[in-house]
């Protein structure tokens, strides 16, 4: 089934902190391709329905701190490598575009508040699918928590969300040059109303599923 004429789908990426909203706009973009007749699909990481998965569920809603980070960081980072070809041979051969709720920069960002340096983190990212687009949709932690109690999952608190954000800042200025190759960021004011976001995110990626559909797929 091969895919020729249309060229390849995308790799649309929602990036941000917990309660960023990256979740509902990923429904809502994924809706409006939908009409747009784009084939389109939703994924995320971790996906907790995998081997990999469930122990990365497990960690999440432990509280105990006997784990190893680094060994933490390889889990979220092998639930990506065991899935990401699957997802590229769909992009590629069936022209089904994603739109992917968190990433390799989820997982450096994070790890980065658990105190891990970020070249480390990188480098058992590299290789990895890039993403033709990132969307980061950025609220700080103040309006994140207003929007309700954080969960009751190992990250979510204020000031470990505040590591994070900050994290996510340091390495959207120098524009990811931790990764090897930089990357196409739009940081979206996740402040603004859910439709003004959603026709924003509409917008960039149509736009980019456009120009990628004739390019090969890079990795970070
Ligand atoms: P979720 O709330 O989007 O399901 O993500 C679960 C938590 O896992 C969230 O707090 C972010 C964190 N996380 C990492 O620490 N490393 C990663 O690589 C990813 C993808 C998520």
């Amino acid at each position: 089934t091969s895919n020729n004429e249309k060229g390849r789908g995308s790799f649309i990426l929602l990036e941000g902190c917990d309660r960023s909203g990256k979740t509902t706009q990923a429904k809502l973009l994924i809706e409006a391709l939908k009409e747009k007749n784009q084939k389109v699909e939703f994924a995320r990481f971790p996906d907790r329905t995998s081997e990999i998965g469930k122990v990365i569920d497990q960690y999440l809603k432990s509280s105990s701190n006997d784990r190893n980070l680094r060994a933490v960081h390889l889990l979220f980072t092998a639930n990506r490598w065991e899935l990401m070809d699957g997802f590229v041979k769909k992009m590629k051969e069936e022209g089904v575009t994603y739109v992917i709720d968190r990433y390799a920069y989820s997982g450096i960002a994070y790890s980065m508040a658990n105190g891990i340096d970020k070249e480390w983190c990188q480098k058992m990212e590299s290789g990895l699918p890039k993403p033709d687009v990132v969307l980061f949709l950025d609220l700080s932690v103040e309006d994140a928590s207003k929007r309700g109690e954080y969960g009751l999952e190992r990250y979510e608190k204020k000031a470990f969300q505040q590591k994070v954000r900050d994290n996510y800042h340091e390495l959207i200025e120098d524009n990811w040059k931790v990764l090897k190759n930089n990357i196409n960021i739009n940081v979206i004011d996740a402040t603004q109303t859910k439709e003004e976001i959603a026709k924003q995110l509409l917008d960039i990626s149509l736009k980019t599923i456009e120009e990628s559909k004739n390019k090969p797929i890079q990795v970070i």
